[in-house]
């Protein structure tokens, strides 16, 4: 429709970052289009433009009034990043804060109403903008999402919006959408108030421009929202304010055991905007941008991000290979169970049609009821609808036979660790199906060449291998041979990708990357154990640490029998230096195979609200002398024993060319494994602290705790030249 209405250019000015033209109607559109970049971020060179453009449309008789909007399918993402990991001084952050501050906060209060048309991402500052308008209109697109997701890099929102979602959703929606970063859909932000209108997308820029000029011909003063009864009593008053604040401060130092600043920077300013106001809120926040921009955590995550960016533009391959990923339609899945179930799942939501092939009905129908509760999930959650749920779980088919496989173009195996029944059923797959179709292998330990041995085409079949839960976990390991097809690589690379997951490729050896360096990791455990350390006191330091979970409560989750099959194959392959210790073969000679069976390290059977508890006869099982000094042994010993020891494996992987960069190294064991990611990644860890430093700490281990401590030769050889792995 806009096409058919006439514009005029405002200025003669080239256009750079913002363009603007005046409607005949006399709604200006002021377009925010960074050319060089698929999505607009905010640098000093867009805020200058924008105020410029705001102070002539303002200027301008003929304009009533103005709506912003980004490129065709873009609003505007938020900070330059580049920009702001080449800060160097905090005071030049704080700085940058308070300009944004005040350009956006002109928006809202100038002569003529100015109304944000959101279609795309409006994430970080750009959320801030739209926030600042005097209204926001806001397309009902699938890409359309709102969201502050800079605690996520290590900083806070810097142009307050996280104050403006205060003053209109109150603190706890503050709170939630500051904490977590998480996405908003327009419907979800409309009840809360943080939206004016959604508008359906091909007709949004006009509603948008009808929208503002209702506002310009009859300026309403914005309705107040009635006050929920709930955030009248717990934020209206001191009291509820103390508790809320109480409250979210514990939960925040649960989760981040103070390794995360940003989080407890949001609770401070919001804490002060309800004690001072909005001015001594939004003072604070500069402050603390500043100091957070140039803080090692911000610059950790920073790099991660930056990382995971590369990540998603690499194909796999080597620089000297070429190969195009084969066009993906239908994947085939053997195994229903919790992997294969879970591996369907993320493959329909990608829209790709899936045949699920189990022994029998039951195990079929167990494996579709698991995928279905997964994608039911979103329709609890209000994210879809009931028959766009019915839509994505359609293109799931089970079966008992190979019956509906012949056309796939790959195939993904998740049945049992079993080589013998891997062999039986690459055999039977491989005679049904064309000779493009690829075919991946979710093993976690055999090595592929091993499980390729019975393929009339080894060429076709590499490793991918995800994680548990499939749907949650971020990372796909994908596992080249020797005689792995580039062209099978990069369309594994490339099915990952679409299922959303960060794809790393490594070379195929016992334990690939991520569970050969998880194994020294629990085996350190076991020796802290079986030196008197106790089971909570372990987990407890490693959480502080920075992992998710610690090593038993993650050994009970993964069962102590796989653990010990795992262990099996990695001391095999390793010898000496990664030999489980016999803690682990006398728990699992008790029976104890951990959660599912109900015996583990942990109690189990107790409610689900019970706290966890050892189970304290596995010190009689073991004989192990608690009571010792080791019961006191620092949560800085253990960390440094348990986290140094996968960062030495990792190197190891890099030196033997596991692992195709240090960039990959470090999401493996980040996204896989849990390493923390505010230490970077081991790779990050090693240029962090210095090599000289890390091998120091090294060999101090090893002198008092022997050879699975030596220090990988790369880690000496770059001690001595001072190398780094990021440049
Ligand atoms: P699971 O026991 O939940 O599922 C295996 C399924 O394979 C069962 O439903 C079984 O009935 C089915 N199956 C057995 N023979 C079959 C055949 N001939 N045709 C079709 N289906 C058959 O095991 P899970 O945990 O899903 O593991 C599967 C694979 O994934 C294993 O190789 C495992 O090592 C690997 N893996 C497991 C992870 C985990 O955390 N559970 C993580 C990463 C990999």
């Amino acid at each position: 429709m806009m096409a058919a209405v006439t514009t005029t250019p405002v200025s003669s000015r080239p256009p750079t970052l913002v363009k603007t033209e005046v409607r005949p109607d006399g709604v200006a559109i002021l377009t925010l289009d960074d050319p060089s970049e698929t999505h607009n971020t905010i640098t000093p060179a867009l805020g200058g433009e924008l105020t410029a453009a705001m102070d002539q449309l303002e200027a301008d008789a003929r304009v009533k009034a103005i709506v912003i909007r980004g490129k065709k399918d873009s609003f505007l993402v938020g900070a330059n990043i580049d920009f702001v990991r080449a800060i160097r001084f905090a005071r030049d952050a704080e700085e940058a804060s308070r300009e944004a501050s005040k350009r956006f906060a002109r928006l809202g209060q100038g002569p003529k109403p100015v109304v944000a048309y959101v279609h795309g991402p409006a994430l970080g500052g750009g959320f801030e903008l739209s926030l600042a308008c005097t209204a926001t209109v806001a397309s009902d697109d699938p890409k359309t999402v709102l969201g502050l997701p800079e605690v996520k890099l290590g900083l806070i929102p810097a142009a307050n919006g996280l104050l403006r979602i205060a003053e209109r959703a109150g603190l706890r929606v503050a709170m939630d959408l500051g904490l977590t970063g998480k996405n908003l859909r327009p419907k979800k932000a409309k009840k809360l108030g943080l939206i004016d209108e959604i508008v359906p997308a091909p007709v949004g820029l006009d509603a948008a421009c009808a929208y503002a000029l209702r506002l310009a011909e009859k300026p309403t003063k914005k309705k107040k929202r009635a006050v929920p009864v709930d955030r009248l009593l717990l934020e209206k008053n001191p009291f509820g304010r103390m508790y809320l604040f109480r409250r979210a401060r514990a939960e925040t130092l649960a989760k981040t055991r103070g390794h995360y600043p940003a989080a407890e920077r949001i609770l401070d300013e919001l804490e002060r905007f309800s004690k001072k106001g909005f001015a001594a809120a939004a003072d604070y926040e500069a402050h603390a941008f500043g100091e957070l921009v140039v803080s090692e955590t911000a610059h950790r995550l920073i790099d991660l991000f930056f990382a995971q960016t590369a990540t998603k533009k690499d194909s796999g391959l080597e620089p000297n290979e070429k190969a195009q990923p084969q066009p993906i339609e239908r994947v085939a899945i053997l195994g229903a169970g919790l992997m294969g179930a879970g591996i369907a799942t993320v493959s329909i939501e990608a829209g790709i049609d899936v045949r699920m092939k189990d022994r029998d009905d039951g195990a079929v129908g167990r494996g579709l009821l698991y995928v279905k509760d997964k994608v039911d999930a979103k329709v609890r959650r209000g994210s879809r609808t009931p028959l766009e749920a019915a839509k994505v779980f359609s293109r799931l088919s089970g079966t008992t036979d190979y019956s509906g496989m012949r056309r796939a173009d790959v195939v993904i195996e998740a049945v049992f660790e079993d080589l013998e029944l891997k062999h039986a059923v690459l055999r039977d797959i491989e005679k049904l199906v064309s000779e493009t179709c690829v075919i991946g292998s979710n093993t976690s330990s055999i090595p592929i060449a091993r499980i390729a041995e019975a393929a009339a085409h080894p060429e076709r079949v590499l490793g991918m291998h995800y994680f548990s839960p499939v749907h949650k976990m971020p990372l796909l390991e994908v596992v080249r041979t020797s005689t792995t097809d580039p062209r099978a690589i990069a369309t594994a690379v490339a099915l990952g990708k679409r299922q959303g997951k960060t794809v790393i490729v490594v070379r195929d050896g016992a334990g690939f990357y991520t569970t050969r360096i998880l194994a020294p990791y629990l085996n350190e455990a076991g020796h802290l154990l079986a030196e008197g350390v106790p089971v909570d006191v372990v987990d407890r330091a490693l959480v502080e640490w920075g992992f998710p979970v610690g090593p038993f409560h993650l050994l009970d989750e993964v069962g102590l029998d796989v653990a010990a099959h795992v262990g099996g194959v990695t001391q095999a392959a390793f010898g000496e230096r990664m030999k489980p210790p016999s803690v682990f073969a006398k728990l699992h000679a008790d029976d104890r195979k951990g959660r599912k069976n109900g015996r583990g390290f942990y109690l189990y059977n107790r409610g689900k609200k019970a706290e966890k508890r050892v189970d304290d006869t596995v010190y009689t099982t073991l004989g192990v002398p608690l009571g010792s000094r080791n019961a006191r042994m620092t949560y800085d010993e253990i960390g440094l024993r348990c986290g140094l020891v996968m960062v030495n494996e990792a190197l190891r992987c890099f030196e033997e060319k596991i692992l195709r960069s240090a960039r990959d190294g470090d999401i493996g064991a980040i996204f896989g494994m849990g390493f923390p990611p505010f230490r970077g990644g081991p790779f990050r860890y090693v240029d962090v602290l210095g090599a000289p430093e890390v091998l120091r700490r090294m060999r101090s281990l090893e002198q008092r705790h022997g050879a699975r401590f030596e220090p990988a030769p790369i880690l000496v050889d770059m001690a001595r030249t001072g190398k780094r792995f990021y440049g």
